[in-house]
């Protein structure tokens, strides 16, 4: 087992999320329970209701109690008294162009260009913190606008985005060269532009701009997030479906969560094994923190890892939009028609060996 479960008779002592609807497409009239503060895996072979329960009746549902608006027809009653925030977290890119990157996105940046505003040679040369923007600051690279790309017009080509041969892709114009900051605990020779320390990595960034009390956190969070290796010039959009998923939840994992809910539609998809091991790592900290967490899951290591499974099925379609099986995943494992049970007893079986 990868993360910690809550003991069998422990999984709904922090109060239960209830939901009762009528039918919906090919699903049936439900009443659903989940354990609050806890990780609950939606399971069921394809088409037999997941997303249908999860993301369109729960999250609406929810959505309406937590903004005080009239529920959908569909659904009679919703109770989720300590839920007061939902958040849906999918694998779509972040932001839609090359300005946003991980270093905006984490809000790094805005920290950074305030500590280089305050370095001396700023000061002698009256720039502020505005100034240090590679999107509208006055140290912009003046050829690319700050985006690191140029369009290079080939004939009878669509337009390609090349490396900006004037910034060498660092987005800043060289005058933002002599602006040096130094470490609180280095010397002048760890002192880095802020086009070198972008071109860190995280992990790295850790070592040379980690004394910033507000960086450190955020650097933090990534790497907790497993993401230590992107580099903090990385252009969001282009990041892939996991990373993406990660990155979105840069802002939630140090704070109490007890109120919130979090619901993910197949995270695993595309991710590699040591990727959902850093998943459910993450998923982990959320529930640490208090989080409801909720996925539609077909990996098998990640439903063996929930505190409690919820099994659609027992087919596809017309066949499905029952709940088969509730319980934890030994107690799924052990329900001879569930499906997923099956493929899950064979699992926890070599996993036990
Ligand atoms: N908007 C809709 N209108 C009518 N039928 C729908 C609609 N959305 C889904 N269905 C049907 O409801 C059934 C359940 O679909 P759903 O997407 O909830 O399944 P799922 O368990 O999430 O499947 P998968 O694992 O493939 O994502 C399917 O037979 C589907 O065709
Ligand atoms: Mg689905
Ligand atoms: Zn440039």
């Amino acid at each position: 087992m990868i993360r910690e479960r809550a003991a069998p008779d422990q999984v709904f002592a922090l109060g239960t999320v209830r939901l009762s609807t009528d039918p919906l497409h090919t699903v049936h009239a439900l009443d659903l329970e989940l354990p609050a503060g806890r990780l609950t895996a939606v399971t069921g072979v394809p088409g037999s209701g997941k997303t249908t329960l999860v993301l369109d009746s729960l999250v609406p549902a929810l959505v309406a109690h937590t903004t005080g608006s009239a529920l959908p027809s569909h659904v009679h009653a919703v109770d989720a008294a300590r839920i007061t925030r939902v958040n849906v977290v999918d694998a779509t890119p972040i932001g839609v162009n090359v300005r946003s990157t991980v270093a905006t996105y984490s809000g790094v940046l805005d920290d950074l260009r305030r500590a280089y505003a305050q370095t001396p040679e700023a000061r002698e040369l009256g720039l502020s913190a505005g100034d240090f923007s590679y999107n509208t600051g006055s140290l912009k690279c003046p050829r690319c606008e700050g985006t690191g790309q140029v369009s290079l017009d080939v004939q009878f080509l669509p337009d390609i985005d090349i490396v900006c041969p004037e910034c060498d892709g660092s987005r800043y114009s060289p005058e933002a060269d002599p602006i040096r900051r130094t470490p609180s605990h280095g010397d002048t020779d760890d002192a880095l532009t802020l086009p070198e320390v972008l071109a860190l990595t995280v992990a790295q960034a850790m070592d040379r701009i980690g004394d910033i009390r507000r960086i450190h956190t955020r650097l933090q969070a990534l790497i907790d997030l497993g993401l230590g290796y992107l580099t903090l010039d990385e252009a969001t959009p282009a990041l892939s479906g996991g990373e993406a998923q990660r990155l979105k939840l840069a802002s939630e994992l140090h704070r109490n969560q007890s109120d919130a809910l979090f619901i993910f539609d197949e995270p695993s998809v595309g991710l590699h094994p040591l990727d959902v091991r850093t998943l459910l790592e993450v998923l982990g900290r959320l529930t640490g923190n208090g989080a409801t967490v909720v996925v539609i899951e077909h990996d098998l290591d990640m439903i063996a890892n929930a505190d409690h499974v919820i099994d659609l099925g027992p087919g596809g379609g017309e066949l499905g939009g029952d709940i088969v099986a509730t319980g934890t995943p030994d107690e799924i494992a052990d329900t001879a028609v569930s499906t997923t049970g099956r493929y899950l007893r064979a699992h926890l079986t070599r996993a036990a060996r």
